[in-house]
């Protein structure tokens, strides 16, 4: 191994790679750092406000990346999305499933037991994080199953290994993500092509719109009693950056990781390694 070959493994240049949840905080770190390492992106987001500043971030790369308004619980939003990805760049090597989060009123707290959560607010959390990374799966899996190679990366999150307190429509559906991600690893693999992988990052605690507020005071920007507990029970004493996640997709996507299929992989400021003792 040389520096010239180490670089070839994490080269991405040219591949065309879709990030659901693209305009979002995390996905969107993605997707301009895939950028700048020289991919086509495909931002799809159901809300593409956002995509101009991502863009203007991207400054002249931006050329190879499109954004597309795209419902990732709709097959038929999904599909005009891969068809015009493939007329743009003719061909798919990686999905990324960036969407998905928790809804406020699937969280229980001193005004809402578990036993009053509403059907609504937990079925809205299983749709977009389970059905909203599977049905992605369909329509892009399809493609790669066609050219007999491609790249999924899913979004788990600590609740998968032990949910936290709280929020338990999001720990059960994240724990279905890392599930989900083994069984379509193997599946893919066996079925269409074993150059197909699937492989699934686990952030740990990164301070987002979804979050915030209950990380740190709205007032104050103190943390919480929950914010505080997460710092003390993360090693390094810290919240993630969305730019911690940017070396472990690029791993999982780019030739560096082509014997690595179905694993979940923890950046999470070893939280998931520490007892709490
Ligand atoms: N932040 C963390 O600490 C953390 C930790 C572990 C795992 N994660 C996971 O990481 C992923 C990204 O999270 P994030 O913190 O970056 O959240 P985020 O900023 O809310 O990004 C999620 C994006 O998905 C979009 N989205 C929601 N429903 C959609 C749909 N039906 N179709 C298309 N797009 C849709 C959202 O749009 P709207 O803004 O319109 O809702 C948003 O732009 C999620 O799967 C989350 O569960 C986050």
């Amino acid at each position: 191994m040389n520096l010239e070959e180490l670089t070839r493994l994490y080269d991405i240049t040219g591949h065309t790679i879709v990030v659901t949840g693209g305009t979002g905080i995390l996905g969107g770190e993605i997707a301009c750092a895939l950028v700048g390492c020289g991919a086509n992106v495909a931002i799809l987001d159901r809300n593409t406000d956002p995509a101009a500043g991502l863009m203007a971030r991207m400054g002249p790369a931006a050329d190879r990346a499109i954004v597309i308004a795209t419902d990732v619980l709709d097959p038929a939003s999904l599909q005009h999305a891969a068809d015009q990805i493939l007329e743009k760049f003719g061909r798919i090597d990686a999905l990324v499933n960036g969407a998905g989060g928790n809804h406020p009123k699937s969280t229980t707290g001193p005004k809402a037991s578990f036993f009053d959560l509403p059907p609504d607010a937990l079925r809205w959390v299983f749709d977009l994080n389970i059905l909203g990374t599977i049905l992605p799966c369909q329509v892009f899996g399809r493609v790669m199953a066609r050219q007999q190679s491609g790249t999924v990366l899913n979004i788990s999150s600590m609740n998968a290994f032990r949910p936290l307190t709280r929020v338990p429509a999001y720990s059960a559906a994240k724990a279905g993500v890392s599930n989900f991600t083994q069984w379509l690893a193997v599946h893919l693999a066996q079925e269409y092509s074993p150059r197909i992988r699937v492989n699934a990052i686990a952030p740990g605690f990164f301070l987002t719109q979804q979050n915030r507020f209950l990380l740190t005071d709205e007032k104050t920007g103190d943390l919480t009693p929950r914010g505080q507990s997460i710092i003390s029970h993360t090693p390094m004493s810290r919240f993630g950056q969305p730019e911690d996640l940017v070396g472990a997709v690029l791993w999982l996507l780019s030739p560096a990781s082509a014997f690595v299929t179905g694993i979940v992989v923890p950046v999470d400021g070893g939280f998931s390694a520490f007892s709490g003792v």
